[in-house]
């Protein structure tokens, strides 16, 4: 299969928008920008200037840290907005559609209906426990199929998909269709990325996100790898200027420094406190069932999410609604907290007598 056949037409011919980095000492006449910056007083580093138009110094960094080439990935303001690039990039509106196994991410629905393209579900089983059941996704693939979206681990369930049943969907689909997985939560799993097929699947995109396991939400940094021509095609659609300069600094700081290390002993600790929570909710009258995470969540089963949610709101303490889910009635998302956040969570659970 050719990855040309899959892409819009419309995106086939649309420059890719770039420009050379801007060097040190050079006069800077070419962007209508303020020559300086006023604001001395707010003690604040100046912004007069436009960041780059592609980030290609953070797209470098991002690059060594998911050990890919520079043009095997593209960043983008969270692993959400890729979700738009994807599907801009590839479906064309009231023509293709997008294939996805709720309950999921919510955004793959919500870019689908935003570009006009038909939104196909084949749910989740709550007697597999969630887990992702290959013939039923492989059954429900049309020709109007243009992308698979799979999140593993998957939010809100924290069920896996094996990277044997994701080579088999990449199969199935290598002469029609590209597969999105979305790994958002893979570092709190014992899986391995599917990053390292990226060059024996060409109709395969993964999606990685600093938002979670590197506590770097506030940042808005996600990437896509994929081959190379996959990611000039996702280029096109990329808009220009779209990371802040404070977010690029900050990102590249953070990734050089030395407290990785301190990271992934965080990431050990969550987990952790994930069985550890897991435990405790489990032991509490309040509660109906606690499924098996590989997240930084649970997804919990409650006799009443409605007397929770009150006593939740008295403690000051939010948890992860779902809506419109009849599958989920009654069901929470709790995402793990510091150890004194999740025992505040459990004391307040533990008010509720039934
Ligand atoms: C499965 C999944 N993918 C992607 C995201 C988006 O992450 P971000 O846009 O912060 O990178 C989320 C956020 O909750 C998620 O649950």
């Amino acid at each position: 299969m050719n990855i040309k056949d899959l892409v819009r037409p419309e995106v086939l011919n649309l420059p890719t928008i770039n420009a050379p980095e801007v060097s040190e000492g050079m006069i800077r006449m070419n962007a209508n920008e303020s020559p300086a910056s006023p604001w001395k007083k707010s003690n604040t580093i100046p912004l007069n200037r436009y960041p780059p138009i592609r980030p290609n110094s953070l797209t470098k960094k991002m690059a060594q840290f998911y050990r890919v080439s520079k043009n095997e990935i593209l960043v983008s303001r969270g692993s959400t907005e890729a979700v738009d690039t994807i599907i801009r990039t590839f479906c064309r509106p009231n023509i293709d559609s997008i294939l996805v196994s709720p309950p999921t991410f919510d955004m793959y629905q919500f870019f689908a209906n935003l570009n006009s393209v038909a939104f196909e579900q084949v749910p989740l089983r709550l007697e597999n426990n969630f887990a992702l059941k290959i013939e039923d996704l492989t059954n429900a693939i049309t020709k109007k199929t243009k992308l698979i979206f799979i999140s593993t681990p998957n939010s809100p369930c924290g069920s896996s998909t094996t990277n044997e049943d994701i080579r088999l969907i990449l199969e199935a689909t290598k002469n029609s269709a590209l597969v999105v997985v979305d790994e958002a939560y893979i570092e709190f799993s014992s899986l391995s990325s599917m990053i390292n097929e990226i060059n024996n699947y060409k109709n395969l995109i993964v999606l990685r996100t600093l938002s979670k396991a590197f506590s770097l939400a506030g940042a808005r940094c996600g990437s896509m790898i994929a081959s190379a021509e996959v990611i000039n095609f996702l280029k096109k659609i990329s808009p220009p200027f779209s990371f802040s300069t404070p977010a690029i600094n900050h990102i590249e700081k953070v990734l050089s420094s030395n407290d990785l290390d301190a990271n992934n002993q965080q990431i050990k600790k969550i987990i952790a406190e994930r069985e550890q929570l897991k435990q405790n909710l489990s032991n509490l009258l309040c509660v109906n069932k606690v499924w098996q995470s590989d997240g930084n969540f649970l997804l919990v089963k409650f006799y009443s999410n409605d007397v929770v949610l009150n006593m939740l709101r008295k403690h000051h303490i939010l948890v992860g609604q779902i809506k419109n889910n009849k599958v989920l009635e009654n069901c929470l998302r709790i995402t793990i907290g510091t150890p004194e956040e999740n025992s505040a969570l459990i004391e307040a659970l533990s008010l509720i007598d039934f």
